[in-house]
């Protein structure tokens, strides 16, 4: 597939004039269009880049860095399309130092409608129809588990949240989904592959946007977590599911935890996945919840810290307040 191409000087205008703190309101305005647990995702208002998603990481110590980080996501995005078979949107990258010596790489897209992504969607698909979508994501899931059951060497990680899947040609005028309904993986910016068992990614880039008064607590009680978590497809359906609390739609659990226990005894047996149960669901919510809103509250504190202390320019988009039950 042809990568996307995007005009890097234009990019680098962008980062220029960016304002980390209201992109809306950089000398080339953002646009937010999705804001993950880690990252930003936005279109740029400027000629040229329209029908685009960009997700910015400057996680990046030095170019060198950026080197293992882009093999990794190419790989990573080439095994899930060619060998897995997940459909991913158009995409492509650019990389380079700006102007005030930061390193920094633009994850490129192709702009997915808003309402076919799925934590959108749910809100306006009719509720039967929820478990079906929800099977359908499991069945996109299992063939990550699939592969790696197949697989001698090669063990690739998913991050199965609703949010991560677009609904291809879905129509939110009038919404519906079913069994031949296909979805667009957007989530790649977090390449977690293993070969011969060892992970390819180096988690310190995992902890370069975390305060750093942080790290070494994350280094020692969560990296691990979120390092395996996305190889146990039990633990990525039971955070499928807790989505929707998040999303406030949690009186649909009880049928959505019926309909994973039923696609893992049926279609996926051969998986061997144990059953889930509510409880499973709730108290993985619990702590779920309070992990990111603290992480999120540290880092709003790193960025005070760094704004009004040290004077020092804070690079990382953060979300405001993330609306949750
Ligand atoms: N190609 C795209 N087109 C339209 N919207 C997108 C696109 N990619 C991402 N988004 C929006 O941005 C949100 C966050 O994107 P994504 O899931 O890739 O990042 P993330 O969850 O922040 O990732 P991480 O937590 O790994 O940093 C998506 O849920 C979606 O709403
Ligand atoms: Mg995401």
């Amino acid at each position: 597939m042809e990568e996307l191409q995007v005009d890097v000087y234009m990019l680098e205008e962008f980062e220029r004039g960016l304002d980390p703190r209201y992109p809306e309101r950089s000398r080339i305005p953002a646009r937010v269009l999705g804001y993950g647990e880690i990252s930003t995702v936005f279109e740029i208002q400027a000629e040229g880049m329209e029908g685009y998603a960009f997700k910015r990481l400057p996680i990046f110590k030095d170019r060198e860095e950026i080197e293992p980080y882009l093999a990794s996501y190419e790989e990573y995005n080439r095994v899930l399309r060619e060998e897995v078979g997940i459909s991913l949107p158009a995409y492509g990258h650019a990389d380079f130092v700006s102007s005030s010596g930061r390193p920094v790489f633009f994850i490129v897209q192709e702009q997915l409608p808003a309402n076919s992504i799925g934590n959108q969607a749910i809100h306006i698909l009719p509720d039967e129809e929820i478990p079906i979508l929800v099977r359908m994501i499991l069945r996109e899931l299992a063939k990550v588990w699939d592969f790696n059951h197949g697989s001698e060497s090669l063990e690739v990680a998913i991050d199965g949240q609703i949010s991560n899947w677009s609904i291809v040609s879905f129509d939110a005028v009038s919404p519906h989904v079913d069994e031949a309904t296909r979805f667009l993986y957007m989530d790649t910016s977090t390449p977690l592959f293993r070969i011969e068992g060892e992970e390819q990614l180096d988690p310190e880039l995992f902890l370069r946007s975390a305060p750093s008064f942080l790290v070494w607590l994350i280094r020692l009680f969560f990296l691990e977590d979120v390092m395996t978590r996305y190889y146990d497809f039990r633990l990525v359906a039971i955070d499928l599911i807790a989505n929707f609390y998040k999303e406030q739609r949690a009186e649909l659990i009880p049928r959505l935890v019926e309909t994973a226990n039923d696609f893992f005894s049926q279609e996926a047996s051969h998986l061997d996945i144990e059953p889930i149960s509510e409880k499973d669901i709730a108290s993985y919510y619990r702590e779920d919840r309070i992990i990111w809103a603290l992480y999120l509250a540290l880092r709003k504190l790193d960025r005070f810290l760094h704004a009004r202390l040290m004077r020092r320019e804070y690079p990382y988009i953060l979300p405001g307040k993330i609306k949750r039950k």
